[in-house]
């Protein structure tokens, strides 16, 4: 145990608050953490929506720990080594439709969001069209802590302490309306129009100054808003029309969450741009990839003289050999033991067992799509998040990992999850929340 917590200057943490009540996870194995006094906790975000295969799987600990003996590092630039295209084969292969047939690696959601916006402006540059530099995001929105994802992304307090951010970015409102939506099961059917906001804002702007549109296909980080049913599908038909690259930053939604490979697959849109992290590796070695659509990648090289560099952009971390080993493993335990199907097969009884706890105090809505959900209580008036945070004690204190935003409660358990770790996840949950203030 650390005696001095101070010197770690904690991320997205009340860190005094942290540091006087420490929240410690000292060990892992399948679905559950433990603490340093071995107290087991239900991990129902896996980890921070990343550990989907659950915990120390062995094969991905073998994996990794094969990988460091026997290649530590390969530099990314003029050079290469082999996992890095083995696992970008295997990665384009598993995106369905054969859209996708180029992937770029980063370290992180972030960099993989960066890199998509980077690609996207450069992108119509060389192609003679220099003036589509605009990007598109949405409030509410969510894509890492980047310069450009701050920019695009569209919750206030990621953005308000750090200038003027990127010039030329405007915003889609986001889809969240309790009124019309509250306890909806899956997608609901008021929306749809919010995607037309996206000709409005084309008109205002022209699409001849437009590169790209970034959203979360389920938008996650701020307490999890389902797409409308058509909303998806009105966005593409509007950035085809307009000529408008549509990025869908799947870092949360990738690699089975809501029981399909991608979001992609599971509406069936097809992207220009999917950025990727998190569950590439199961959150075992950081990294993140943007997949290009066909076209794109060929785009660039046909612009450049054949022995020039044609993307100017890339990390010393790009394509980790530890990291393509623990993804390779990772997809492995992913197809082996059918965890996307496991999360489709439960997705209903999931349902269930969320919405069953309708009716208990402070719940105003609860909503859901495959294995993820929210539970938005309401806010003690001038106290936003105070509740929230509460009930995070709370749920930690009776053995369950839950994540907050605010007074949302999102939950998104590993896909090796079982219908019994289901009840005990809602059954803890219940309790808490009869007895919250
Ligand atoms: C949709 C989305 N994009 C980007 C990110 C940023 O990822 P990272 O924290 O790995 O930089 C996240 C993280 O939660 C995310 O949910």
């Amino acid at each position: 145990m650390p005696t001095n917590l101070e010197a770690y200057w904690m991320p997205f943490t009340a860190n005094r608050q942290f540091k006087a009540n420490p929240r410690l996870l000292a060990a892992a194995k399948d679905v559950h953490y433990f603490t340093p006094d071995d107290r087991p906790i239900l991990d129902g975000t896996a980890g921070l929506w990343c550990v989907n295969a659950g915990h120390c799987r062995p094969k991905i600990v073998e994996a990794i720990q094969k990988q460091v003996a026997h290649l530590d590092y390969a530099p990314p630039f003029q050079m290469g080594h082999p996992g890095a295209f083995e696992l970008a084969e295997r990665l384009v292969k598993m995106m369905p439709g054969g859209h996708f047939d180029h992937v770029f690696y980063g370290n992180s959601g972030s960099e993989a969001v960066e890199s998509a916006l980077k690609i996207a402006i450069a992108y119509h540059r060389v192609r003679g069209e220099g003036a589509r530099q605009r990007l598109i995001g949405r409030e509410r929105g969510y894509h890492g802590v980047g310069f450009g994802g701050i920019s695009v992304g569209g919750i206030a307090p990621n953005r308000k302490f750090f200038g003027s951010l990127m010039p030329g970015v405007d915003h889609l409102p986001h889809t969240h309306n309790l009124e019309h939506n509250a306890f909806t099961r899956g997608q609901p059917q008021w929306g749809t129009h919010l995607a037309d906001e996206l000709e409005r804002i084309v008109t205002l702007h022209d699409a001849s100054t437009i590169a790209a549109v970034i959203v979360e296909p389920v938008a996650g980080s701020t307490g999890v808003l389902i797409p409308p049913m058509g909303y998806l599908e009105r966005l593409r038909t509007i950035c085809d029309k307009y000529g408008i690259l549509l990025i869908f930053d799947e870092v949360i939604t990738g690699f089975g969450r809501l029981g399909a490979s991608f979001a992609t697959e599971y509406f069936g849109v097809v992207p220009d741009m999917v950025t990727v992290a998190k569950g590439i590796t199961n959150g075992t070695v950081p990294m993140g990839a943007v997949f290009t659509r066909k076209g794109i990648y060929d785009t660039f090289m046909d612009a450049a003289a054949e022995n020039a560099i044609e993307l100017f952009h890339g990390y010393t971390y790009s394509g980790h050999p530890l990291a393509c080993a623990a993804a390779m493993a990772t997809l492995d335990v992913y197809e082996e033991e059918g965890l996307f199907a496991n999360a489709n097969h439960l997705a209903s009884y999931w349902e269930e067992c969320l919405h069953s706890l309708k009716g208990l105090p402070h719940v105003i809505d609860l909503r859901n799509l495959g294995l993820v959900a929210a539970i938005e209580l309401e806010s003690i008036p001038g106290k936003p998040g105070v509740r929230g945070m509460d009930c995070l004690q709370r749920c930690f204190d009776t053995g369950l990992l839950i994540r907050t935003t605010g007074d949302i409660i999102a939950l998104s358990p590993p896909l090796m999850i079982q219908k019994e770790h289901i009840d005990q996840m809602f059954e803890m949950l219940a309790g808490v929340l009869k007895e919250l203030p």
